[in-house]
């Protein structure tokens, strides 16, 4: 089968397109055949080293954990899905080695779900890692209420598009944060924006002057130092960027796959309340170019990789 492969750590110039053995299919998994694979910015994470201290990497690794497709067949463990069925998922495994940007991958049915219907397979792609990532970081991290406000750092990016839908279908007020360029967008999923760097405290101030119940970071550094002084009082913080947010009392996530909160994002989608913003979708043989544009960290929504 044709593949993306990378034999050593380095940018976006390792990537190679080429063919590859088709996966073997272990008795939990499924072999979806691939539409659309999202791009997200741990594979370039991973592809330069820096999760080396914590996930095996066995080389020639494909990249890409996240997948919308079509199975294919099931392994002799599997009830839950059956060839053709159209799914999603975060094939996510403690291992790096063979992932999504590919023509097939052999995935754990436990990252699965079913495709939500109203979302063709691109905008299906773009939703698990992000979605899930918004989706547990807000219910279970920050456990956001109706009638809550919540502020999201980086609220236009692939889990900050998602994170505002999915805190305002829980009933909550968002303010988000974004380049000027991003502040239409915001106000079509529901946020209020504000822009970014020098002076965001006051600006936030100015729109929750009694402070705001949670905050969502997804950028780190200087917009996670601020965001204790933000806080009600009981406020809750959560970061998904930056590690430093345990200091400051707040929840580090990283996200699982889980096929319960999958099938919640689906159903979400399915109701209208959750959409998926595709950027740019580039071929598979492209993949080096969708991840540059990816890391140079101004995505509106997802970019999305194709495999015809
Ligand atoms: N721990 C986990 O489980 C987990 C899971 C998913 C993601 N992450 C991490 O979370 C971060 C965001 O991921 P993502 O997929 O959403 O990335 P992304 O789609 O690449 O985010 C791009 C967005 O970030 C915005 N942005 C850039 N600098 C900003 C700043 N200083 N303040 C506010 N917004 C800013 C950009 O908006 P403008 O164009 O308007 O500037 C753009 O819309 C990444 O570091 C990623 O590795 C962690």
């Amino acid at each position: 089968m044709k593949a993306i492969t990378y034999r050593s750590y380095g940018g976006p110039d390792v990537l190679e397109y080429g063919d590859v053995p088709e996966p073997k299919l272990g008795p939990d998994s499924v072999l979806v055949r691939v539409v659309a694979a999202s791009v997200n910015p741990v594979d370039w994470k991973i592809q330069a080293g820096y999760l080396d201290g914590v996930l095996d990497v066995v080389f020639p690794v494909i990249p890409g954990w996240d997948v919308a497709g079509v199975v294919e067949r099931v392994g002799v463990a599997v009830t839950e899905f059956a060839p053709g069925d159209e799914v999603i998922g975060y094939a996510r495994e403690d291992m790096v080695r063979r992932g999504t940007f590919a023509e097939y991958v052999a995935a754990p049915v436990r990252t699965l779900a079913r495709k939500p219907a109203n979302l063709d397979f691109a905008q299906a792609a773009g939703l698990p890692l992000a979605g899930l990532t918004a989706y547990q970081a807000l219910t279970r991290a920050l456990e956001l209420k109706p009638g809550e406000t919540v502020l999201v750092h980086a609220a236009a990016g692939g889990v900050g598009s998602l994170a505002v839908q999915i805190a305002v279908a829980l009933g909550a007020r968002v303010i988000g944060t974004a380049g000027e360029h991003n502040h239409d967008y915001l106000r079509t999923l529901g946020a209020e924006p504000v822009a970014y760097g020098d002076g965001l405290a006051d600006r936030v101030r100015a729109l929750a002057p009694d402070g705001v119940d949670a905050v969502l970071d997804l950028v780190g550094g200087e917009a996670l130092r601020i965001s204790p002084a933000l806080l009600t009082g009981g406020g809750r913080l959560a970061s998904v960027a930056d590690g430093a947010v345990l200091a400051l009392g707040g929840h580090y996530v990283f996200v699982r796959p889980d096929a319960a909160d999958l099938t919640a994002l689906t159903e979400l989608a399915e109701s209208g309340r959750l959409t998926v913003e595709v950027a740019a979708t580039f071929p598979l043989e492209r993949a080096a170019e969708a991840q540059r544009l990816n890391a140079a960290g101004h995505t509106r929504g997802k970019i999305v990789v194709t495999v015809p």
